[in-house]
């Protein structure tokens, strides 16, 4: 199959309400899972949360596929979490990229993991599975989630523990920024990782660690209260579904873009 990855190429055929961008850095995690940087466009604007199409140009074909923004919106480049899907239409090929190659975004960017979707609260949790963390790696480091919320709990549940690595690293790069630092108090954001098919200190589903209590027990937190918890989840269509079923049963409800409430959940990644 033919990719075509030089920008000049990919100017010349890129489809119309695209931008033509240039990959800065990619960083394999594991045989699954993998990071990479582009260029932004100057005009381009998102909210913090949003996602944005990700194309290649494929045997003269774009292929796109929808992608977290995982930089918060004042950054001067744009960061994406993928997985490797062998058989993936555009995964399989974008696994491959490098450094100086071109992809194609769409211009126009959406979602409901924004602080606009949310009434204000005193806990923010973000619930995320595998690459389900990549929309709170924009959202931890925008300002405007620490002037909304006292307290932000990330939780990333994965298969295996070196899966976990793009979120420690990023919650330590956060915690260790002295530019954030002076914007807001990143000892207010707190990681909890968990595993469910390898040995590691916490183990389980994020529902079942929810269910049984563990999770705000380990915290030290108190269980979901309505009152003062709002919560965002993103991950797997199953893992979705069912940590809203626990959100709603401790009485929290769905909010949206044009219905702020107590949590929001992506489903534009749930295949
Ligand atoms: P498990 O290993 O028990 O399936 P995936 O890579 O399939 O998206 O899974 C990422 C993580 O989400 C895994 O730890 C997986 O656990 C977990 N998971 C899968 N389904 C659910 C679900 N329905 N609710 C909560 N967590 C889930």
């Amino acid at each position: 199959m033919n990719v075509m990855t030089r920008p000049e190429d990919l100017a010349a055929c890129a489809p119309a309400g695209t931008f033509v961008e240039t990959v800065t850095a990619v960083t394999h995690y594991t045989d699954h899972l993998f990071h990479f940087r582009m260029t932004r466009p100057a005009e381009f604007r998102f909210r913090s949360g949003e996602f944005v199409m990700i194309g290649l140009m494929i045997d003269g074909k774009a292929a796109f596929r929808a992608y977290s923004i995982a930089s918060p919106s004042w950054a001067e480049d744009l960061e994406f979490f993928s997985i490797k899907v062998p058989d993936g239409p555009l995964t399989s090929h974008l696994q491959k990229i490098q450094p100086g190659d071109a992809v194609l975004m769409r211009k126009k960017s959406t979602g409901t993991l924004v602080n606009d979707a949310l009434v204000k609260g005193k806990r923010l949790y973000m619930f995320s599975s595998g690459t389900g963390i990549a929309p709170f790696a924009s959202v931890i480091r925008d300002p405007e989630t620490y002037e909304k919320f006292d307290e932000l709990i990330l939780t990333h549940s994965c298969r295996e523990v070196a899966e976990l690595k793009y979120g420690q690293d990023l919650v330590a790069s956060v915690q260790e920024d002295e530019m954030l630092n002076e914007l807001f108090d990143t000892t207010r954001l707190r990681l909890y990782n968990s595993v469910t098919r390898e040995n590691y200190p916490f183990r389980g589903r994020i529902t079942d660690l929810i269910e049984t209590g563990k999770l705000f027990e380990d915290l030290g937190v108190s269980p979901l209260d309505p009152t003062i918890d709002r919560a965002m989840i993103c991950g797997s269509a199953a893992m979705l579904k069912d940590t809203k079923v626990l959100l709603e049963s401790a009485g929290l409800t769905e909010g949206a873009n044009n219905r702020p409430a107590e949590f929001v959940i992506e489903r534009a990644f749930a295949s």
